[in-house]
């Protein structure tokens, strides 16, 4: 594997290969890779665990990380992406982690320039690594994702999480299904009542609202989405004992999820930040033993 732009790029024996790592490094072992690497994380859109994670992962690995602040790099003079990423290249940096607004961007990079390119997120279209951490969380929770029913909740049509997950689930043989407002329900299928699902579903994965992607339109007040869409502490009543409730965050307490179930017992919110560092160590540790 030469990047990681899309779980599309992963075979199932590659994802399981990326969770075993992932389990090995939380277990305590170290990185095997045999040279000092240089990488960089470029974020054009805002994120806190993400780029802290990626930065945490590439520590944890050894390498040498430079620091790119988007505010204040040359995109503002009208540099364009590649362009920026030609000159990155130029200065020797072996790969690079990129969060950018457009969909696909990546398209103009792979292949045509030398550093490995991870997607840390790319408008509303891909976020491999993030749905890696979910896999990785409900497989250490229920070992296999075979036959698991996972609910993902909320503004479908925006999230790249969602999209990336229907994917990668599916193919690991998971029962996906969404609930949504009509209206963000993109190109998915099957939209349930929320309380007609909750009983036997394995996971909740709820999802923030994605006004930055929704041209100033606000189609639902706060409560009223909490009420229609969020999962209340009745909600959570109803979930059956095992199953348990994930989002990528950030969240907003109030609106996809009561601030009391943030932290609660079936909350595995902090547990997916905690394993992203993990899977990102595998994620990068493969690719750049692939230049070896
Ligand atoms: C998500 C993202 O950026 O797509 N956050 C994350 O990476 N953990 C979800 C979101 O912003 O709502």
């Amino acid at each position: 594997m030469n990047n990681l732009v899309s779980m599309k790029d992963l075979s199932i024996d590659q994802i399981h290969e990326i969770l075993n790592q992932a389990q090995a490094f939380r277990d305590g072992n170290t990185s095997s890779l045999k040279s000092k690497y240089t990488v960089s994380n470029l974020f054009f859109e805002p994120s806190t665990r993400t780029k802290m994670s990626f930065e945490m992962a590439e520590r944890k690995l050894n390498l040498e990380v430079l620091p790119f602040e988007a505010g204040f790099s040359s995109t503002l003079k009208g540099e364009t992406l590649y362009d920026t990423v030609k000159v990155l290249e130029s200065i020797g940096l072996d790969a690079l982690v990129i969060r950018h607004e457009q969909n696909n961007y990546f398209e103009e990079l792979v292949g045509k320039v030398k550093p490995a390119i991870i997607n840390g997120g790319d408008g509303t279209g891909n976020h491999p690594t993030q749905s890696l951490l979910d896999i990785y969380t409900i497989w250490q929770e229920f070992g296999t994702l075979l036959d698991k029913k996972i609910t993902i909740v909320g503004d479908i049509n925006h999230s790249r999480v969602a999209r990336s997950n229907a994917d990668a689930f599916s193919r690991l043989g998971a029962k996906v299904q969404f609930v949504c407002p009509s209206e963000w329900k993109g190109e998915f299928e099957a939209v349930h009542e929320f309380d007609e699902v909750i009983e036997d579903s394995d996971v909740l994965m709820m999802l923030r609202v994605q006004h930055e992607r929704h041209d100033g339109k606000k189609p639902f007040a706060k409560e009223q989405y909490h009420q229609m869409y969020g999962l209340t502490i009745e909600r959570e009543q109803k979930m059956k004992k095992s199953a348990i409730i994930m989002h990528p965050a950030p969240f907003n307490r109030g609106v996809e999820i009561a601030s009391e179930l943030v932290e609660c017992n079936r909350s595995r919110i902090f547990k997916q930040m905690e394993n992203g560092v993990y899977v990102r160590m595998a994620v990068i540790e493969m690719i750049l033993k692939g230049r070896e």
